[in-house]
């Protein structure tokens, strides 16, 4: 994929990014995660978490930093995602969209786990209505591997883009959790269409 010179160089100069860059953050997405975490509380010390989309790692390096050192991290992406240093995450390369990936999740982990969160993006089309349906989509499918890898009261903390179907989404997210709201945390550019979900508290006992 060509980047425009001029994104390019907007992002260089902004904060986050480079805020990343000297923490040695593998994405600026990783204050999205943390900001939130930080408010809502929905990840724990020794957490199990399945991280969905999620390369290069950002998040990951988010995750473990909360979780510490009996915390495990499963990240599960398309691409390859360069090794982490540490016992505390697995990886995967899978498609969630495949329906049989939720089993290959399974397998991977030592219990249900606590929280599945999800930075998963199409490939943007740059036509709105369409790169929102593929968002919804995907979180879709975020949602399903949520209900059936995560344990009882488990969180999930997943990305969608604005627009007409995000609404129905919201409720399918309310079917199954206890507390459900949409955030929009300060490192998302304003200008962006992603906003997360995060639903709290499974209600289905395994
Ligand atoms: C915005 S990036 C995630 C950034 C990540 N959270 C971080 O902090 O580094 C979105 C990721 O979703 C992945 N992705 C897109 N479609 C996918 C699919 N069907 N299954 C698994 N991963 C997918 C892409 O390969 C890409 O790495």
């Amino acid at each position: 994929m060509i980047l425009p010179k001029t994104w390019v160089r907007e992002r260089k100069k902004e904060h986050y990014y480079r805020k990343a860059k000297k923490e040695k953050l593998r994405s600026r997405a990783a204050y999205k995660l943390l900001q939130v975490a930080r408010k809502y509380r929905f990840i724990k010390p020794n957490a199990i978490i399945v991280d969905l989309g999620a390369a290069p790692g950002g998040w990951i390096q988010a995750c473990l930093r909360i979780v510490g050192d009996e915390g495990l991290v499963l990240a599960v992406d398309l691409k390859q995602i360069e090794p982490f240093d540490s016992p505390n995450v697995r990886t995967l390369i899978d498609d969630i969209t495949n329906p049989q990936a939720v089993h290959s999740i399974r397998e991977f982990l030592p219990r249900p786990a606590d929280v599945v969160i999800s930075d998963v993006s199409p490939n943007i089309s740059g036509i709105w209505e369409l790169d929102h349906f593929r968002q919804i989509e995907l979180a879709r499918c975020s949602l399903h591997i949520a209900n059936s890898v995560l344990r009882s009261k488990g969180n999930l903390f997943v990305k969608v883009f604005q627009g007409k179907v995000l609404d129905d989404f919201v409720r399918e997210v309310k079917q199954n959790f206890a507390s459900v709201r949409l955030v929009k945390p300060k490192a998302s550019r304003a200008r962006s269409a992603e906003l997360y979900v995060l639903g709290m508290s499974l209600r289905r006992t395994h």
